[in-house]
């Protein structure tokens, strides 16, 4: 048996963002990031949206990009003093994921991280509020999706919270708020939206659900990726929809290894100067585990059909394979994304000399490999790697070399 859930009720498309106005309740607290809401004036629109349906509203701002564990804690205490019926999150994949964090130990304040952290092993929620997501980038899709992304500083590894019960009861996608995204989130964030399409769609999880959400995903986000980036708006718009479609699918159809390796480097060399974006970090490792994975006959099929949806030529699957890894490549090309970390610059661009020195990252690479392989995206990836072949696998997105294993 498999399970294919999403959020009760999608509003989308521009002004969706007033179906706050139709809410039930008493008390609404709106969980924020740092500022883009508010600089543009959607915070303020969603308070009087909901004061306009009868609620009481309480503002917690300040939720730092790639959330931590004390953000999440110090959320959740907000929200006991205060007593929502609601909890609205808006912005990006960050306020929404701690958000989700938030609302498990706010119903059940005895619960620890660590308790969170196990899989599909949450305790029912709703007895005290209801979830409305509002999604304000193009890419992460957590408005519709089972799952938060925490990280634990100390740690420098991000812990993927995984459960339908914190899949959101209702997601606004309003394209308005995309709109202003500057061009390097556009970037990153479509290409984690094309990751998750594209490891839903082999991932050992997915069901003919996740299939169409996928493959249509994938389309638009090859016909609307690079004009959005290049400020076309009704491209932009059109984003919005694909990554929400991008999160339908791997909700319930899971992801790869793509994303466990980008979960334990993310901000295992926060010490060197910057995190490796999440976005950017699934571009750079997307082409190398499609080549990986594709010694797996269904997952070399899969790709092979993806090839053909997006009519990239090729007369057999590994001609397939081929070109849908240089077209990956080539739209990191066009978005300014480096192809490996060796040259992943501090401002996330491509450079000679990036901010990950050689010798720091053959240091950390066992140990990153071995927590990438106990990731959660890992057991529903086509093809099981080796600790061996992990290491081999980073090295490959570390120096941009050919997978031939
Ligand atoms: N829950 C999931 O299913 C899931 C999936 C993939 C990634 N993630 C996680 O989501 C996080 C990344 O989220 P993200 O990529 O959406 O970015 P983000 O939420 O971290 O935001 C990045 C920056 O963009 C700004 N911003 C957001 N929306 C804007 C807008 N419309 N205009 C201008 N600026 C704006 C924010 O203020 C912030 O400074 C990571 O922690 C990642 O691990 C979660
Ligand atoms: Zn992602």
């Amino acid at each position: 048996m498999q399970r294919f859930t999403n959020p009760r009720d999608i509003y989308h498309g521009k002004g969706a963002l007033e179906a706050l106005k139709t809410f039930e309740g008493k008390k609404a607290v709106i969980c924020v990031g740092g500022g883009s809401m508010k600089k543009f004036g959607f915070l303020d629109k969603a308070k009087s949206y909901l004061e306009e349906a009868g609620m009481e509203v309480r503002v917690f701002e300040g939720i730092e990009p790639d959330p931590s564990v004390e953000t999440v804690m110090k959320g959740a205490t907000f929200m006991q003093e205060f007593g929502p019926d609601w909890i609205v999150a808006i912005g990006g994949g960050s306020p929404i994921d701690a958000a989700k964090a938030m609302w498990i130990k706010y119903e059940y304040p005895n619960t620890t991280f660590e308790d969170m952290c196990k899989i599909f092993g949450l305790p029912k929620l709703r007895t005290k509020a209801h979830f409305c997501a509002v999604s304000s980038t193009s890419g992460t899709a957590t408005e519709v999706t089972a799952f938060s992304i925490i990280t634990d500083y100390a740690k420098g590894i991000k812990y993927p919270i995984a459960d339908f019960e914190i899949t959101p009861d209702v997601a606004i996608v309003d394209p308005e708020l995309a709109e202003t995204m500057p061009k390097k989130l556009v970037a990153h964030t479509g290409m984690d939206a094309l990751t998750h399409a594209v490891e839903a769609y082999v991932s050992t999880a997915c069901s003919e659900f996740t299939d169409a959400d996928a493959i249509h995903a994938i389309e638009m986000i090859q016909r609307d990726l690079v004009n959005s980036y290049n400020e076309d708006m009704t491209a932009r718009d059109n984003m919005h929809t694909a990554q929400c479609l991008a999160g339908i699918a791997f909700s319930s159809g899971l992801l790869g290894i793509v994303h466990s390796m980008a979960h334990k480097t993310g901000a295992a060399f926060a010490e060197y100067g910057a995190h490796i974006i999440h976005g950017a970090a699934n571009a750079m490792y997307l082409p190398k585990v499609i080549a990986f994975n594709a010694k797996d006959a269904t997952a070399k099929k899969k790709y092979g059909i993806i090839a053909d949806y997006m009519h990239l030529g090729g007369a057999s699957d590994d001609e397939k394979v081929a070109l849908l890894i240089k077209y990956i490549r080539g739209l990191n090309d066009q978005l300014n994304i480096p192809h490996c970390i060796k040259n992943y610059g501090a401002n996330s661009y491509p450079t000679e000399q990036g901010f990950v020195p050689e010798d720091v990252f053959l240091k950390k690479l066992p140990e990153i490999a071995a927590n990438a392989l106990l990731d959660a995206c890992t057991g529903s990836n086509p093809r099981q790697p080796s600790q061996e072949e992990m290491e081999k696998l980073l090295k490959c997105c570390y120096y941009d070399t050919e997978v031939d294993f």
